[in-house]
């Protein structure tokens, strides 16, 4: 994915959805160079450094992704369904029926086919929606 902007004249909340998103991927980029780097490093002392640092960008990358949780209903429901699981991911899918009836009510009251949304199946205010939507076609319908 580009960390640049696919369209021009985005509206504000799909700017800011984008600059989170880009924060996510840059920070998951650094832990990822920071865990090679802890790997091969024979100093003890540089390694402990560059340990620290990673860790750091884990909050980072946390934060970011729970502004974007905040934000997208879409990640909302998936992150409670498939987050602080046990046992095989896969598995977690298959009894996500819950999530995915979510999603696709707040898709397709979006697209003014469904019910109203309903705070009691954890969608988000209409804001969250809008910007999702946003987001969705910004990307092309993606
Ligand atoms: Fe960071």
């Amino acid at each position: 994915m580009s960390t640049t902007y696919t369209e021009q004249e985005l509206p504000e909340d799909v700017r800011n959805i984008h600059r989170a998103i880009a924060s996510l991927i840059e920070e998951l980029e650094a832990i990822n160079w920071y865990h090679q780097r802890v790997a091969v490093t024979q100093d003890a002392e540089l390694k402990a450094i560059l340990a620290h640092n990673r860790d750091e960008e884990v909050e980072h990358a946390s934060m970011a992704l729970e502004w974007l949780r905040r934000q997208l209903p879409q990640f909302d429901a998936n992150l409670k369904t498939y987050l602080f699981t046990n046992g095989p991911v896969t598995q977690v899918e298959q009894t996500a029926g819950a999530a995915g009836r979510r999603r696709s009510i707040a898709m397709a009251t979006e697209r003014g086919e469904g019910a109203a949304p309903d705070a009691s199946l954890g969608i988000g205010n209409l804001s969250n929606l809008r910007s999702a939507v946003a987001l969705a076609k910004a990307e092309g319908g993606k």
